[in-house]
């Protein structure tokens, strides 16, 4: 059977940076389905689709092929992580990702690669949806501030200007629309180990996620 990792969670919880080090750790393949969905958003706003046509979403998403290398999403062949985290996209994002027909073609798009390769997911409804049955799952949360203190720094050190309230803001609403929307609402698995990373470093969280992973090796090894 496959080894597959589902970790949820809010805007800016940590989990891409806490995946992709599970993911060097235990050889799998990190997919960052967050990143699919700013795709879509991105190449909509390109062409001017607007989230409520749908039959033109559904027709952009078939000319879209999405593969990861490397941690990072490309489309087409093309990498395209930079475009994917700049505020426009962050603010836009929640609208399409909230959309039945959009969810179910990536869901399957995220589905077919779990079948593929033995991976490490981050999103919203992974351990809840896509991959129902993972292997492990974790739901990984921070307080609001922490979160955007984190987004804050991440673009800063991209070169980005920002601005700290309107960061903490713009998290306040995505975790709003995440978690009220009628599809696939982000919502902790009951199976689901839930890791509240305020005030703790990369390192410890880590730490608890292989353990947690390790015991269950061990145990179904047995
Ligand atoms: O993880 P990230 O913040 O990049 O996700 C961007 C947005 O994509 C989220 O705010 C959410 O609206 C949407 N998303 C989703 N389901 C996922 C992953 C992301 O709805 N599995």
């Amino acid at each position: 059977m496959r080894l597959s990792v589902a970790i949820d969670g809010p805007a800016g919880a940590g989990k891409s940076t806490i995946a992709k080090i599970v993911a060097k750790r235990y050889n799998l393949m990190y997919i960052n389905t967050g990143s699919m969905y700013r795709a879509v958003t991105y190449k909509a706003l390109e062409k001017d689709i607007p989230p409520e046509n749908i039959e033109a979403l559904c027709n952009l998403i078939e000319t879209m092929e999405m593969h990861f290398e490397n941690d990072e999403l490309y489309l087409n062949d093309v990498n395209i992580n930079d475009q994917l985290t700049v505020p426009n996209i962050s603010k836009n994002v929640s609208a399409y990702a909230s959309i039945k027909e959009v969810r179910t073609r990536l869901v399957k798009l995220q589905r077919d690669m779990s079948k593929k390769y033995d991976v490490i997911m981050d999103g919203r409804d992974i351990g809840t949806v896509v991959l129902k049955d993972a292997s492990f799952k974790f739901f990984l949360t921070a307080s609001p501030e922490e979160r955007a203190t984190r987004r804050y720094e991440e673009l800063k050190a991209k070169g980005l200007e920002v601005d700290y309230s309107s960061i903490l803001k713009d998290i306040i609403q995505r975790d709003y629309l995440d978690s009220n929307r009628e599809v696939d609402p982000l919502t902790k698995a009951d199976d689901a180990l839930e890791v509240d990373t305020t005030g703790i470093n990369i390192d410890q969280v880590v730490n608890k996620i292989c353990e947690y992973i390790n015991n269950g090796l061990e145990l179904s090894m047995r």
